[in-house]
């Protein structure tokens, strides 16, 4: 049986784990915030506090309730044994690397309460190779929450192999109760659903750039006034039900030929990243980016 949750402990303090913190102390709930040193976690400490300020001016935050409030209910540790004896529900947002995530979690799992769910934020590592070193891998599911993770509603909930369903419906249910929108994925693959449908866009994109179709800026427009749009009321599988799958059936029969179905990075994509024009973190991308650095978005 799942226990009941309470206590979150929440493994990694960056990009993405600070938000994920946020997230637990604005919805109530204690959590025990871990990194690697206390200069870390005050670092990820000082994005929290900046960040619920933010909530607290867009009056994001629960009646009553102040910044102090949301940060008093996080408290800071450098070692797993104090950072997840006790904890129901224990996050991991550390690097993407299967063998640091598999040490990880099997030091975790010598102190955790044997019944607590282990959830990983990885971007696509597979969870069934994470929850393999585990004594319990039937408790370790994918929370993959997408980045801004303090302002994005999705996270999608993945199964390994040997995760257990009523991990997973808990999982979905503190992610509801925590206010985000869950997406029950059936089984894991690579870039769960999100990344795969984002990637099979992106790849068009840049097919249409190098067929001098249109430039990065014009099929910009043309997501954020067309599809964007009606994605955002409907997702494009109903949108297909409400144009006509007999239409979308005649325009696949010539539309896709003429389509990218490449499995190697458009060149375009290759040359931009050997010139080292990343994006926005480099100032050029397809576009100039001044100002504020981006942070990765993946
Ligand atoms: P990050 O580098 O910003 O943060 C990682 C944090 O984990 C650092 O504070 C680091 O000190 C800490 N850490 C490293 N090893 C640790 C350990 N053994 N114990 C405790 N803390 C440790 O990385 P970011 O971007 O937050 O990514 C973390 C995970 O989230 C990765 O698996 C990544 O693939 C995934 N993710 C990232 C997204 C993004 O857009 N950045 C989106 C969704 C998932």
């Amino acid at each position: 049986m799942v226990r009941d949750i309470r206590t979150i402990a929440n493994i990694g303090s960056g990009t993405m784990g600070h938000a994920t913190a946020l997230q637990f102390a604005v919805a109530g709930y204690p959590v025990k915030l871990v990194d690697c040193s206390q200069e870390l976690l005050d670092a990820g400490m000082a994005r929290i506090r900046s960040d619920a300020e933010e909530f607290a001016q867009a009056g994001l935050l629960a009646q009553g309730e102040s910044v102090e409030d949301v940060l008093s209910r996080i408290t800071t540790y450098t070692d797993y044994e104090h950072g997840a004896t006790g904890a129901d529900f224990i996050i991991e947002s550390i690097v993407e690397k299967l063998d640091v995530k598999q040490k990880v979690w099997s030091e975790i799992e010598q102190y955790a309460p044997e019944d607590a769910i282990f959830a990983t934020n990885t971007s696509g590592l597979s969870p069934t190779s994470i929850q393999s070193v585990l004594k319990h891998p039937e408790r370790l599911v994918v929370a993959h929450f997408w980045n801004p993770a303090q302002l994005m509603p999705l996270v999608e909930v993945v199964p390994g192999e040997s995760t257990a369903e009523e991990v997973e419906d808990a999982t979905f249910e503190l992610m509801r109760k925590i206010g985000k929108k869950p997406a029950k994925i059936r089984k894991e693959s690579l870039g769960f659903v999100g990344n795969r449908l984002q990637l099979a866009v992106l790849r068009e994109a840049f097919n249409i750039m190098n067929e001098g179709i249109a430039d990065a800026e014009t099929i910009d427009t043309v997501v954020k006034y067309s599809l964007g749009r009606r994605w955002n009321l409907v997702g494009p599988v109903a949108s297909a039900d409400l144009g006509g799958l007999d239409t979308f059936y005649n325009v696949s029969t010539y539309l896709l030929k003429d389509m990218d179905n490449g499995t190697e990075p458009s060149p375009l994509l290759e040359a931009k990243v050997q010139a080292g024009d990343l994006g926005a973190k480099t100032g050029r991308g397809f576009y100039e980016w001044t100002g504020e650095t981006g942070q990765a978005i993946i």
